[in-house]
């Protein structure tokens, strides 16, 4: 099926489960209205960018390395990697990652490699797993979830910048596991049950009613399915949970960032069994930085300049978790 000269035929090819029908019949008109209906002034830019990009072969593929890996570099000569390397930077600015394409090191603003080597070891195994990826950004980690086994991914992710950075990964591939939509959590049925593993990571602390995110997940999840979650957390007890101002470490669409007291009571609260946190770690500028390929500002500009502890907004500096938990059977 294509809409707006994008191909989804895979996704609707290999995706038959009884309990995805009730979306797979929505997805033509949800993505009709994301992509045709919805205008973005720089959409026609980004196509162009990956419709440019040199047709190439590679001669492998590695999704279980730190950078996702297509091709090598002794695949092209340097005229070609040039044109590429060209190409991908239209596509700028690239936030998750790091990729390898060809020899062309895609170095993110995040090292989103880290995030994943503190998750993957603590999960339920992925392999032959169906699995949904909320708000996963470009892709990154479903490509290392089908790396980890998982039968296959669905990232979903309403920005179309990142959309097309997926676009010029799989113009590499011929992937048929790994899927992304341009939509967003609010387009997934309610009580769907459809997913074995739902990771939510990053998008916690965005939603006005967390609680409400977290029940949608839970929806998501087939009886005895796991779900990952991962999002900011302050220090404190049972009772703390933060609500910034205004701007947290520059960002304007920050609400609630709790203790992991009161997170594990959420997920206590809205039915989740076998919780279990199984990170917490302090955000780095080594983790989130500028890059050649991420120019603007990024956390080193937005915590305190004399006390790294804290943000520029005075609150405390970001240090992220992750639970895991069950629906039960
Ligand atoms: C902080 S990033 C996290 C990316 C990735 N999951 C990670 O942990 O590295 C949050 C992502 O959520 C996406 N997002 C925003 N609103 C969303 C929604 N309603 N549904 C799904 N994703 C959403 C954003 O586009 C962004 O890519």
């Amino acid at each position: 099926m294509h809409i707006a000269e994008l191909d989804f035929s895979p996704l609707f090819e290999n995706i038959h489960d009884e309990a995805m029908q009730p979306w797979l019949q929505r997805l033509p008109q949800q993505l009709q209205h994301a992509l045709v209906e919805k205008h973005h002034g720089d959409w026609q830019r980004w196509q162009q960018a990956v419709a440019g990009l040199p047709d190439i072969q590679p001669s492998s593929i590695d999704l279980t390395s730190a950078a996702i890996r297509l091709g090598e570099a002794g695949d092209i000569n340097e005229h070609t990697r040039e044109q590429l390397k060209q190409q991908l930077m239209q596509l700028s600015p690239w936030r998750k990652g790091p990729y390898e394409f060809f020899g062309v090191d895609v170095d993110c603003e995040w090292r989103s490699d880290w995030k994943w080597d503190r998750i993957k070891n603590h999960i339920e195994p992925l392999t032959g797993r169906k699995v949904l990826d909320v708000g996963g950004g470009n892709a990154y980690h479903s490509w290392r979830m089908r790396g980890c086994g998982a039968d296959w991914v669905i990232n979903l992710d309403p920005s179309r910048l990142f959309f097309m950075q997926y676009q010029a990964v799989t113009r590499y591939t011929d992937n048929k596991q790994v899927y992304m939509l341009p939509l967003g959590i609010d387009d997934v049925p309610r009580k769907l049950h459809a997913f074995d593993s739902v990771f939510s990571m990053g998008v916690l602390y965005h939603r006005r009613s967390p609680i409400d995110h977290i029940l949608h997940l839970k929806e998501c999840l087939r009886p005895g399915g796991q779900l990952i979650l991962e999002t900011l957390v302050i220090e404190g007890d049972a009772q703390q949970v933060l609500l910034p101002e205004n701007r947290y470490a520059q960002m304007n669409n920050v609400w609630f960032i709790p203790s992991t007291q009161m997170l594990d009571r959420w997920l206590a609260r809205t039915g989740f069994k076998n919780i279990q946190l199984v990170d917490v770690s302090a955000t780095t500028v080594q983790e989130q930085r500028a890059t050649e390929w991420m120019q603007f500002q990024s956390l080193a500009d937005f915590l305190d300049p004399v006390d790294k502890r804290y943000t520029i907004e005075g609150y405390p500096a970001p240090v992220r978790a992750v639970m895991t938990a069950t629906n039960p059977e």
